[in-house]
């Protein structure tokens, strides 16, 4: 297995408790995509896919945080997952998490980091 890094955004794109950055995720599925965003200062990043049913979570293009800006929320059923953690503290997924992916910034820019 190789260590991949992909570039995802600079991380002036990764507003504290803003919008998250989408990007593709080709490997799990056409349309399938992942997400950044900031919270308390470092960024997380998630497969855009809600733990209950697997739909994207953002209701429009990167909103992604709930109307408090302390979770993130599904648009389909409400599911709310801590931002940091990804674990569903409300809604009909409740005790599961959405799958985390390894982020890292550095330089101001935000990579994936993929094992290939
Ligand atoms: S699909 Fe996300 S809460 Fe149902």
């Amino acid at each position: 297995m190789v260590t991949h890094e992909r570039l995802i955004c600079s991380s002036d794109e990764v507003v504290e408790k803003g919008m998250g950055v989408r990007f593709d995720m080709p490997h799990l599925g056409e349309r399938e995509t992942g997400f950044v965003l900031r919270y308390r200062g470092a960024v997380h990043g998630y497969i855009n896919q809600c733990a209950h049913v697997p739909a994207p979570l953002d209701w429009k293009e990167g909103e992604f945080f709930d109307l408090t800006r302390t979770a993130i929320i599904c648009a389909t059923h409400g599911a709310q997952y801590h931002p940091e953690t990804g674990y569903c503290e409300l809604g009909p997924c409740k005790g599961k998490s959405l799958k985390k992916l390894n982020i890292a910034e550095r330089d101001e820019k935000v990579f994936l980091i993929e094992q290939i």
